[in-house]
């Protein structure tokens, strides 16, 4: 008999907006690190494009391609059994017409387990927006920072454009969004988008007001190698960690103490 979820769901997440609950997101991209995150009752997990970034170690979000995301997808997919699982579309395969876009987050859909896509834009995706909503895949838009736009923003900057950012969160909940990213805008402006729509809004260095949060994983545990953006906290060690343990053992091994008789077959 197939597995019965108990996930929450598209509009229990847009209801924790009414409800004032705050929303916790983070990354993960396989399936232990999906299963521990989920154990720990974060809301809503994001199989996001940064693993180009932080798994595979490009150093932009731009070549991860929709069949690498659909691979990890399907891992935290299995992995989830509550928290609302996003699944980022990746570069530019939201970008080449409407129709393409609903076969390319289709596939997320059907492969997967996984409930939702996000993509970068606003009132330039908006015709996107609506038609994967047509198609019944909900849609959680991005705005401010896009990275996947890194070279015609020249850099990963603050963007303070407020009447563009107000323009672009309009867009996206007219356009039929369900939730939105906001990173690296101003809180102030922050603030002022999220008391004017209806839909929860996520903020990445957007400061407090947002209706949620969100992080990569890998900079809330401190195992990114290279620049983490000031708008990070880290939270665990866990680089230390992982090489105390490898030199340990590699110590052991050099001086004969592993295996021990306990892990001996006699
Ligand atoms: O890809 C990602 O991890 C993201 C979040 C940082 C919002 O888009």
């Amino acid at each position: 008999m197939a597995k019965r979820s108990a996930r929450i769901t598209v509009p229990q997440f847009v209801g924790f907006k009414r409800d004032g609950h705050k929303i916790a997101m983070l990354t993960a991209y396989d399936y232990p690190m999906a299963a521990m995150l989920d154990g720990a009752g974060i809301e809503a997990i994001l199989v996001g494009d940064s693993m180009s970034m932080v798994v595979q170690g490009h150093d932009t979000t731009l070549p991860v391609t929709l069949d690498e995301i659909i691979y990890h997808a399907e891992m935290v997919g299995r992995a989830v059994e509550h928290a609302l699982v996003v699944v980022d579309l990746p570069f530019p395969t939201n970008h080449l017409g409407v129709h393409k876009a609903i076969e390319n987050a289709g596939r997320i859909l059907k492969e997967t387990r996984c409930q939702a896509v996000k993509l970068e834009g606003g009132a330039d995706q908006s015709d996107v927006i609506a038609g994967l909503v047509a198609a019944g895949i909900p849609v959680m838009a991005h705005v401010g920072l896009r990275p996947q736009s890194v070279h015609q923003m020249g850099g990963y900057r603050v963007q303070r454009d407020a009447a563009r950012l107000h323009a672009d969160a309009r867009a996206a909940q007219d356009a039929g969004a369900f939730g939105l990213v906001l990173e690296c805008i101003p809180s102030a402006v922050a603030k002022e988008i999220t008391a004017s729509l209806a839909i929860p809004t996520i903020g990445i260095g957007a400061g407090p007001d947002c209706d949620g949060q969100v992080l990569v994983i890998n900079d809330l545990l401190g195992i990114t190698s290279g620049y983490v953006p000031r708008f990070v906290k880290q939270y665990a060690d866990v680089k230390t960690i992982i090489q105390t343990a490898a030199t340990q053992y590699r110590e052991d091994v050099a001086a004969g103490k592993f295996p021990g008789p306990e892990q001996e077959f006699k």
